[in-house]
């Protein structure tokens, strides 16, 4: 080995891994297909990403997750399994075919009864959760429209609590967020959202590129240390 890397490698590594580590998941594998089937874009989170998330809410304890971006539940299923009964899965989406798909998909994994599916532009129904007085959440995935994610970030901070977890995805993209003049809505998205990690008061943030079968992208992460804290 040595020299450089690419796609193919990457994701020969993650199948050895995947088959190392995340063995056959029925549930899951059919969340997949159905989402394949119904014509969705492949854009889910990778198996290994999935188990990564599943990994942080078991270890957080956590009991409330919240979600921005369902498209056909696969990643909210990985989330999802890793609450306990009384736990529950808050994830919001906007096309409500995407919704259709991941309704039926929770329902044929066993979670429908710990998943609930909003419907609608994810910044209203972030201000919903917050005018019902949503009790807070102690995980929240970030994984929608990049260019909103300032706003994501910010509404999700005032539904936590102090201890909460807040992953962003995408915010590598293929090492365009290093480029400062990019045009793509998307790369001036998740420069905003890493300003607005560095810049909004009361969370401590990092971030790490991966690579994979989704390519070389990358996930941010802030532990919200006050969730109303002011400059
Ligand atoms: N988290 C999923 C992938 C989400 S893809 C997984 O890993 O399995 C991004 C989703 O965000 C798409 O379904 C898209 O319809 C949805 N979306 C885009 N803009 C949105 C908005 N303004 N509000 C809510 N959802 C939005
Ligand atoms: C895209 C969106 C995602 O959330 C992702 O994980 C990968 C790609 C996209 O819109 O291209
Ligand atoms: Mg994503």
């Amino acid at each position: 080995m040595g020299g450089p890397t690419g796609e193919a490698e990457w994701s020969a590594v993650d199948s050895y891994l995947e088959g190392e580590l995340l063995g056959q998941d029925a549930a899951l594998s059919a969340v997949a297909r159905a989402s394949e089937e119904a014509k969705l874009p492949p854009i889910a989170v990778s198996p290994l990403q999935g188990a990564f998330l599943h990994l942080l809410v078991r270890a957080t304890r956590a009991r409330r997750v919240l979600e921005v971006g369902t498209l056909g539940g696969y990643s909210t299923t990985w989330l999802a399994r890793a609450l306990p009964p009384s736990g529950a899965v808050v994830t919001l989406e906007i096309d409500p075919h995407h919704a259709e798909v991941a309704r039926a998909n929770f329902e044929r994994a066993g979670i429908a009864d710990r998943v609930e599916v909003r419907i609608g532009p994810a910044i209203e129904s972030l201000e919903a959760l917050r005018s019902e007085g949503a009790a807070p959440f102690d995980f929240v995935f970030l994984d929608a429209d990049k260019p909103n994610n300032e706003h994501y970030l910010r509404a999700a901070r005032a539904l936590c609590r102090p201890g909460s977890l807040i992953v962003v995805d995408n915010v590598v993209r293929n090492g365009a967020v290093a480029d400062p003049a990019s045009k793509d809505a998307s790369v001036i998205g998740s420069r905003r959202a890493v300003e607005a990690l560095a810049e909004t008061p009361g969370l401590l943030a990092s971030a790490l590129q991966t690579v994979g079968s989704k390519g070389y992208d990358g996930f941010a992460i802030a532990l919200v240390e006050d969730p109303s804290a002011v400059a």
